[in-house]
């Protein structure tokens, strides 16, 4: 245990400002009760668990911090349990307190709803380090401590890779329970085609696990809809061979604004050739020195380079200002990208809002005239440092897996995810940049080539509603196990299910 006497008194004021909140918080009529925390959760607690308080001088060290404050949920106590047990008493007791929680994996997620959450204990699962691969059963087991990096890096050494998603510090069990897209999922499927179970403490408290065999419905349900049915301890994915040794070519393609709409037209030409092995991201940012737009491609082939050149040779028709190509283990490739600065994208702290869109065809038009539109929104708005992302992906095999395999999620024919990544100075431009920006979503909706709006329930803005995060065709049987599983709406406040 961990627990300075002196927090406790010096969250006191904290504590208090729960008492003067009006608000309903989810489930409960009246505001989060203000416990001692101490007091009510430390006598039940394992050795190796721990109390921390935002007053604590360490606190920004000793617990996982969120990647965005961006309408993120508030706590009055993060704990940080070490045993499945741990987390039933943290949730059973938190229960008899009528007092919210929340589980935190990696941080990542950034949704509108999250501060629908008030004063909650805040579940970090950062001591859940499991990550064994079983060579008899061909399996990894990973805890929700564990980010895509260790996931890959463990199965790297066996000659193994399951498809995980690209920025190495984000968790794997955090992505699997929306789906896990990434730049293998050609070859290998969405994460979520290759888990095999989980094992989940439920909204009463109960471990249980879910499978094929097991509890196949909340198996269902928690492939895509994983945040709303409890809290994951673990999760086993079966492994695939690795191509080409584990090593893949990762290359990298600097263009100057203006060859936006021939990259545009480029990716549209792959629209039914884009190969399995190969991933790819794009981002498009103002440069203020310049005030001119700045275009980085990054590609990774799992195959051998002579395989890869052509596709290269593509990328280098369009006479990129600078690139380079270089052949590595794939778990290095997430930090190698964008000309080795690939680890920027795992800075936490900033204020971030991410209207998004998910597409099946490429118009060039829309694109470029997206693009176009959020120069000038940038440029008019010094505050904000904005990058449209593309995330582009073979859709053959995501496709290809039956519908009594697949689980809720409804993104299998997602070829690419848009996103307009806005990164700005906080709450008081909210509503500007989200008038300012979310109408570029819808732009990129129309021509989609789904009619309307599609996108990754990961990347969602959180004001979609749940058809579009989970299909509609799925909303009556996700909420009859809504019903049966958390009844009581403990779970999913970024991405409520209707019962
Ligand atoms: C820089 C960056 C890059 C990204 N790249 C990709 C990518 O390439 N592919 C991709 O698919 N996604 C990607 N994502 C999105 C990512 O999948 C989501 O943000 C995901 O929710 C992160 O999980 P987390 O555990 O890190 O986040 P958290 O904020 O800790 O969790 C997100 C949600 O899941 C719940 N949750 C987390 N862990 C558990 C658990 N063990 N049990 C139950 N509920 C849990 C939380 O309560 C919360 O509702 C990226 C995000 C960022 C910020
Ligand atoms: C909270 O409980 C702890 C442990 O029982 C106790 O030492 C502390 O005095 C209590 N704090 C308050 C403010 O009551
Ligand atoms: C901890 O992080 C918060 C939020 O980013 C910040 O406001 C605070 O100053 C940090 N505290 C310390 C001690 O660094
Ligand atoms: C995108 O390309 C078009 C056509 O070349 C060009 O007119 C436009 O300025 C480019 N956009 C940006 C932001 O550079
Ligand atoms: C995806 O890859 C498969 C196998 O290489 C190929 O047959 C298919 O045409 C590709 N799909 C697209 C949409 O490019
Ligand atoms: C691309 O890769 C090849 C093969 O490894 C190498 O010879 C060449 O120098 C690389 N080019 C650049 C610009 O990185
Ligand atoms: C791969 O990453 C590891 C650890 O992050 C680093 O030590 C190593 O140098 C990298 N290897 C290559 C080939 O980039």
């Amino acid at each position: 245990m961990h627990f300075p006497r002196a927090a406790v008194f010096a969250a006191l004021p904290f504590l208090a400002s729960a008492l003067t909140t009006g608000d309903r918080h989810r489930g409960y009529a009246c505001p989060a009760p203000v416990l001692n925390v101490t007091a009510v959760f430390g006598p039940g607690l394992s050795a190796g668990a721990s109390i921390h308080f935002a007053s604590d001088p360490d606190f920004n060290t000793t617990t996982v911090q969120r990647y965005t404050p961006w309408h993120q949920p508030t706590f009055q106590v993060t704990i940080k349990p070490s045993t499945p047990e741990d987390v039933q008493f943290i949730v059973k007791t938190a229960n008899k307190y009528h007092v919210p929680f929340y589980a935190t994996g990696g941080g990542h997620g950034g949704d509108a709803k999250s501060n629908t959450v008030h004063n909650a204990i805040d579940i970090d699962l950062s001591n859940f380090q499991e990550n064994v691969f079983d060579a008899a059963a061909n399996t990894l087991t990973v805890g929700p401590g564990i980010s895509f990096g260790d996931f890959q890096k463990n199965l790297y050494d066996v000659g193994k890779f399951v498809p995980t998603g690209n920025a190495f510090c984000v968790n794997m069990i955090g992505a699997t329970l929306g789906a896990a897209h990434g730049p293998f999922q050609g070859l290998g499927g969405l994460g979520i085609d290759r888990l095999r179970s989980v094992r989940l403490v439920t909204a009463a408290g109960d471990i249980v696990t879910a499978s094929d065999t097991e509890n196949s419905d909340l198996f269902w349900a928690v492939r895509g809809a994983g945040a709303n049915f409890g809290i994951v301890l673990s999760a086993t994915y079966e492994a695939l061979d690795a191509p080409n040794g584990g090593n893949l070519v990762q290359a990298d393609f600097q263009y100057d604004g203006a060859a936006n709409y021939s990259l545009w037209q480029l990716l549209q030409s792959w629209d039914t050739t884009y190969p399995k092995e190969m991933g790819l991201t794009i981002t498009a940012a103002l440069v203020r020195a310049t005030g001119k737009v700045s275009l980085t491609s990054s590609m990774t082939y799992f195959g051998p380079q002579e395989d890869a050149q052509p596709w290269i040779d593509q990328f280098l028709s369009l006479n990129p200002v600078r690139w380079q190509n270089q052949t590595m283990p794939y778990y290095n490739a997430s930090a190698a990208q964008a000309f080795g600065t690939g680890a920027n994208s795992c800075r936490k702290g900033m204020w971030n809002s991410h209207p998004s869109a998910a597409a099946k065809v490429t118009n060039p038009e829309t694109y470029m005239s997206v693009l176009n539109q959020y120069a000038k929104i940038m440029t008019d708005r010094p505050w904000l440092t904005g990058i449209m992302f593309l995330q582009r992906f073979n859709t053959t095999v995501t496709q290809s897996v039956p519908k009594n395999k697949q689980g809720v999620y409804p993104g299998r024919d997602f070829g690419t995810l848009i996103m307009i990544n806005n990164f700005f100075d906080g709450a008081d431009h909210d509503a500007d940049v989200y008038q300012a920006t979310a109408p570029l979503r819808s732009q990129l909706a129309a021509t989609s080539g789904f009619g309307k709006l599609q996108t990754y329930i990961n990347y969602a803005y959180g004001d979609e509603g749940p058809a579009v995060w989970f299909g509609e065709e799925n909303l009556p049987r996700l909420a009859k196990l809504k019903k049966q599983w958390d009844p009581k709406n403990k779970f999913g406040a970024a991405y409520p299910i209707p019962f």
